[in-house]
């Protein structure tokens, strides 16, 4: 079929984004514009300050979008943006830009749904003889979410598991917070990270343990709240005050307890799919966390141990493309553009929104 060129935007959270993705799997322009900086001073996403930030930076991201890819607006054949889910008002943003300037150039309109298209990235990024087959998994693991998916089609996805309380990537800003652990210029939790792997190997005698829950223990669901609030006890006991060994300990145990927590649920999934008969070939693990180093070791090793059989492939899109960004909106938009099957000038924005 014909090769469809689309202007993609997402803003549902704190990044403003634009980009312009082709049906043959190109991204020509990808345009992130984070709030790094608001975040700080917060300690975490503040809804105003990102709405008002998206506010200002929306256009400028579709002007730059454009220029890298050589095109212009009369010239895509489409324009997609996230419906959802997300926060109201940031929704609104790229809601609004998007419907505004499909209906001013008399163009094709798609929402997706973010989640979605975080799933089908692999399907834009891994090359052509890599690619996920379904039925696969999906682990999303970032500052909105932690999500055990499984997808059996490019439109149906069912959540296997996800937390009931805070996510995943929240617990490793807090505690990166709570350990003052310095992370101008990176995430928080990157910034965690690599204090872990700073200092004393892992094993020396001279770094102590920290006893760390293991909430929803043999439940298809996550919980981290647990996991920072033992953090902040730890310190509230201590007044604030341990040395740097103890400091490295509690990030250590932290991090360990955080990414245990996904092997276990990531074992209950995989037997759940063997009882009844799915055979999963691919594990595909996506979101802001997903760039950590250590969950990657310890997933791939989890793998091999509950599947020592069948090899399940381990598939990480690059970490620009795991946390948000409007290429995978695009992408994730392009079947429908194919089909015809688009939305009307006038669909609203769907900040709750189910797989
Ligand atoms: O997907 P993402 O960029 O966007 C949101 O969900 O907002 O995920 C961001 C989250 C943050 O919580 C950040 O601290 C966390 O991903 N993150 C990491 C690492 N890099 C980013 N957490 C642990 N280890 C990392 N290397
Ligand atoms: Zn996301």
């Amino acid at each position: 079929s014909r090769r469809l060129t689309v202007l993609a935007l997402e803003s549902s959270a704190d990044d403003t984004c634009a980009a312009v993705v082709t049906s043959d799997r190109k991204i020509l322009s990808n345009v992130v514009i984070n709030q790094q900086a608001f975040l700080e001073e917060y300690g975490g996403i503040h809804p105003f300050v990102a709405l008002h930030a998206h506010q200002r930076n929306m256009p400028g991201a579709v002007q730059r979008a454009l220029r890298e890819a050589n095109i212009t607006i009369g010239e895509v054949d489409g324009i997609a943006f996230t419906r959802g889910p997300g926060i109201p008002g940031c929704l609104s943003v790229c809601g609004n830009a998007a419907r505004t300037l499909a209906a001013a150039v008399n163009k094709p309109l798609v929402g997706v749904h973010h989640m979605q298209a975080h799933a089908l990235t692999p399907f834009l990024t891994s090359p052509a003889d890599a690619l996920p087959t379904f039925p696969f998994l999906t682990l999303l693991v970032s500052g909105g979410h932690t999500l055990l998916l499984l997808a059996t089609s490019p439109t149906a996805f069912r959540i296997l598991a996800t937390s009931l309380d805070e996510s995943i990537g929240n617990a490793f800003d807090k505690v990166a917070k709570l350990l003052q652990i310095p992370y101008s210029g990176r995430a928080p939790g990157a910034a965690l990270e690599r204090f872990c792997t700073s200092g004393p190997a892992v094993g020396d005698e001279d770094i102590p343990e920290i006893h760390m829950p293991r909430p929803m223990r043999g439940r298809l669901a996550f919980s981290y709240t647990g996991l920072h609030s033992t953090v902040e006890r730890f310190l509230d006991a201590r007044r604030g005050e341990i040395d740097e060994r103890t400091k490295l300990g509690v990030a250590r145990s932290f991090q360990k307890a955080a990414v245990g927590q996904l092997e276990d649920k990531l074992v209950l999934g995989m037997r759940e799919c063997a009882q009844k008969g799915i055979r999963v070939r691919h594990l595909v693990v996506s979101g802001g966390v997903a760039s950590n180093s250590f969950l990657r070791e310890r997933l791939r090793a989890c793998l091999d141990t509950e599947s020592p059989d069948e090899r399940v492939e381990l598939v990480f899109p690059p970490p620009h493309l795991c946390t948000d960004n409007a290429a995978m909106i695009g992408w994730a938009a392009m079947d429908r553009f194919l089909a015809g099957d688009t939305d009307p000038y006038s669909i609203e924005s769907r900040p709750k929104w189910s797989l």
